[in-house]
């Protein structure tokens, strides 16, 4: 027993433990006091007993994060945390021992928050750790990682991944060379296997991409003749239709044209420029907006994260003329793939936000990961590293328009770079770095990182 305590105090970061109370806990309200983090909460529960809570948010209103640790309920069973109405989602962990949390947008006023333990009648009583803590509304960023159908099969990767980010992007699945590789058929197979995963795990996704120059099925990139505008138009909106329709409802924000301007702030000379003109891009966001009008639909493109260089002013000038136009456009993503001697600094990130914020639009840093040098030696690599991530989570909460930061991929060993430039938050045994710690701060993490630790334990022990 005393092993146990010192366990779980240990992994709840918490100095000195009173003893629990004996007994299961009353069914009355306590109060939690959530000016600051909380009182820690310290109680029993017994089987088939609820604990209620008041809360009060902060003003004028807020987030509260509420994180619970059961321990000690080794019969199996399940500690399930119902938040008032308006919640993002209920904690329902099986106990035992792992911290939960759950962030929930809460208006002003008094709420109340219920704690059942469920477990066969007679079973052992749960012990259960609560704390809250206030954010304020808007202020906080999410996270989210581009994910691959062909590792869902890997327990490790699949936990990292649902554990500690809030959205998936499938990383090459929803693309036009996989959704319709040849013309009218249409397969969703991998794609759908990511997006369940994401519904199952209450995780958001982003569709990535459904106009792109680059990995496209052949039957579009070489036709037999050439495309006639009118051709490849009918073509570009039929997939749209398709795929924006299939996905409606689950699919909270649509990459609508990936990659539209060159280094020079030309328009690339893609398939779909080539043969239908610059309004390409105009009536892609068009046919998305018709197909699902609840869907968010971004602008996506790299090199955007200053606002100095001929690209990034181009991207700019087609955002601002979409938007006269009235075309449908919410957001602005901000690739960020860079490294860690040249990646954009904080003020650099803002400006560049904010440029697209002055014109109503909402910005998020969509595919970063951040390549090492390899000349530093590995404790360098990864300080280096952490300063370029919390360069970004910084800029992300300085603007409000910006919403979420998304890592393209999570662990060193599932990037599109190679392994050993290590780009990511976690490294290739799925332990987390120094730039996951660093992001995780800002973004309204701080019990992923227990989690993660707890789970990489778990699965190196095996
Ligand atoms: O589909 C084939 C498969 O049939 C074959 O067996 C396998 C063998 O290597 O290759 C598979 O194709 C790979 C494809 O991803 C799908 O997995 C390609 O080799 C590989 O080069 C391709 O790379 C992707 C790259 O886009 C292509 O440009 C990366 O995984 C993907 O991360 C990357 O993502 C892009 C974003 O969409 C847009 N922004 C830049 C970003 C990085 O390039």
């Amino acid at each position: 027993m005393r092993a146990g305590k010192r366990t779980w105090a240990a992994a709840a970061g918490l100095a000195a433990l009173a003893a629990l109370p004996a007994g299961a806990g009353p069914a009355t309200a306590e109060r939690v006091q959530t000016a600051q983090e909380a009182p820690v909460q310290r109680f029993q529960l017994a089987p088939g007993r609820t604990r209620s809570f008041l809360v009060r948010p902060p003003r004028p209103a807020g987030r509260l994060e509420v994180r619970a640790l059961a321990v000690g309920c080794r019969g199996g069973g399940r500690l399930s945390v119902r938040p008032p109405r308006g919640a993002r989602r209920v904690i329902n962990v099986s106990v035992p021992r792992r911290w939960t949390r759950v962030l929930m947008p809460l208006p002003e006023g008094r709420h109340r928050l219920r704690l059942r333990f469920v477990a066969p009648r007679g079973g052992p009583r749960c012990k259960v750790v609560l704390r809250g803590r206030p954010r304020p509304l808007g202020r906080s960023v999410k996270l989210g990682a581009a994910a691959r159908s062909d590792r869902i099969s890997d327990p490790r990767y699949v936990r990292t991944l649902v554990r500690n980010f809030d959205s998936l992007t499938p990383e090459n699945e929803m693309k036009m060379f996989l959704l319709q590789p040849r013309r009218g058929r249409f397969d969703f197979k991998p794609a759908e296997a990511l997006v369940r995963l994401a519904r199952r795990n209450r995780m958001a996704v982003r569709g990535h991409t459904l106009v792109y120059g680059s990995q496209l099925p052949e039957w579009v990139e070489y036709p037999r003749k050439p495309w006639t505008r009118k051709a490849l138009l009918a073509v570009m909106r039929r997939h749209i239709t398709k795929v924006v329709r299939h996905f409606r409802g689950r699919v909270s924000q649509w990459d609508v044209v990936n990659e539209a301007i060159d280094g020079d702030g030309r328009y690339i000379r893609n398939v779909w420029f080539r043969a239908i003109g610059p309004s390409y891009v105009e009536h892609a966001f068009r046919a998305a907006r018709k197909a699902d009008p609840d869907a968010d639909l971004f602008l996506n493109d790299n090199s955007t994260e200053t606002t100095e260089s001929p690209k990034s002013r181009a991207v700019y000038r087609l955002v601002r003329r979409l938007e006269h136009r009235g075309v449908p456009i919410d957001g602005v993503g901000l690739q960020n793939h860079t490294d860690t001697e040249a990646y954009p600094r904080r003020r650099s990130l803002v400006a560049s936000m904010n440029r697209f914020a002055r014109l109503g639009l909402r910005v998020e840093l969509t595919e970063m990961d951040v390549l090492t040098n390899p000349r530093l030696d590995r404790a360098g690599q990864l300080r280096k590293q952490a300063l370029a991530f919390t360069a970004a989570e910084q800029a992300c909460r300085a603007v409000a328009a910006c919403g979420r930061i998304t890592t393209w991929g999570f662990t060193d060993n599932t990037t599109w770079r190679r392994p050993k430039d290590r780009p990511l938050l976690f490294d290739r045994h799925y332990r987390e770095k120094p730039s996951f710690q660093a992001l995780a701060r800002g973004v309204g993490l701080p019990s992923a990182a227990r989690h993660s630790r707890r789970a990489t334990r778990a699965s190196a022990g095996r």
